[in-house]
């Protein structure tokens, strides 16, 4: 089922290869509109309830129902409420840790620091759609050098040759992208974003 889904979108990128900037938007814009109307894939990538008909949390199928703690737990439409959102309508993770909305930990007790790092690494690869930047400060905020480095990427710039339908095979940015963060079929332009 996911695989089909996933077939479709690369079609549609595939097509898109050859398209002007306008055609491509449009085709973004139809991928966006097709997730907008299937409930399955609308639900991708929000992994907390945060409006709708609320479910509570031990019958939402993410946090453990036999859990003696699930009682004690805010339910993520109170907690999150005034969490940012972005075009799609998911919680900006970005923005609510650049808000001091959170704070994520480096380790369990919170003793350790995070390793940022502040570089952008642009991928110029892109046909006719907006160059894709890629922020480590907006990753490492979250993520370890090691969760990247050097399984998924080298530390070498230019040294990955991504395509789209990696990604959207769950490859490269995949690996995160359309699981712990923001999906690729969502929003092209947050990654798409240096014209
Ligand atoms: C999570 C980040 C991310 C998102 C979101 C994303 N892309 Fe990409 N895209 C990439 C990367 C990385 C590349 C590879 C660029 C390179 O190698 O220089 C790429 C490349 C492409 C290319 C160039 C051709 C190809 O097949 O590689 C197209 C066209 C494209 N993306 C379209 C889209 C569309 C349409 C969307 C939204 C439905 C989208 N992208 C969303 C990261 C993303
Ligand atoms: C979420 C994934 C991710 C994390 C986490 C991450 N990186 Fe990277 N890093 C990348 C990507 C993607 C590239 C570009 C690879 C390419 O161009 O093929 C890169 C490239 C690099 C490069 C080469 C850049 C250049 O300008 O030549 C260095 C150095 C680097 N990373 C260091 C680090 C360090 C140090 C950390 C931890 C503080 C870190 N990275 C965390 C994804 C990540
Ligand atoms: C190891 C996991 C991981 C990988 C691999 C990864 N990301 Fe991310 N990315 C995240 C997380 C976590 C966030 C923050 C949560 C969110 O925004 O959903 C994020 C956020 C982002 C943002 C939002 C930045 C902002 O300022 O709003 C962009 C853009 C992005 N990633 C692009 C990429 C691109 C392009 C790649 C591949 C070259 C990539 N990411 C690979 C985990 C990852």
């Amino acid at each position: 089922m996911k695989r089909i889904r996933m077939e479709r979108y690369a079609r549609l990128i595939l097509i898109g290869r050859g398209m002007t900037l306008a055609g491509l938007l449009v085709v973004g814009a139809v991928a966006v509109a097709a997730d907008m109307l299937e409930p399955v894939l609308k639900d991708r990538g929000k992994h907390f309830q945060t409006e709708g008909k609320v479910v509570p949390v031990e019958k939402d199928g993410i946090h453990d129902p036999v859990n003696a703690s699930v009682g004690y737990l805010q339910p993520p439409h109170v907690a999150m409420t005034d969490f940012p959102r972005d075009n799609a309508g998911l919680t900006n993770w970005v923005e609510t840790v650049d808000k001091g909305l959170i704070a994520p930990r480096a380790d369990l007790l919170g003793h350790a620091q995070m390793k940022l790092l502040d570089t952008d690494i642009i991928f110029a690869d892109t046909g006719a759609m907006p160059k894709v930047r890629f922020p480590h400060k907006a990753h490492t905020e979250w993520l370890d050098c090691s969760n990247c480095h050097p399984a998924i990427f080298t530390q070498q710039k230019g040294t990955s040759n991504i395509a789209m339908t990696d990604v959207l095979q769950g490859q490269y940015c995949g690996v995160c992208h359309g699981k712990v963060a923001f999906a690729p079929t969502l929003n092209c332009m947050r990654c798409h974003s240096v014209p």
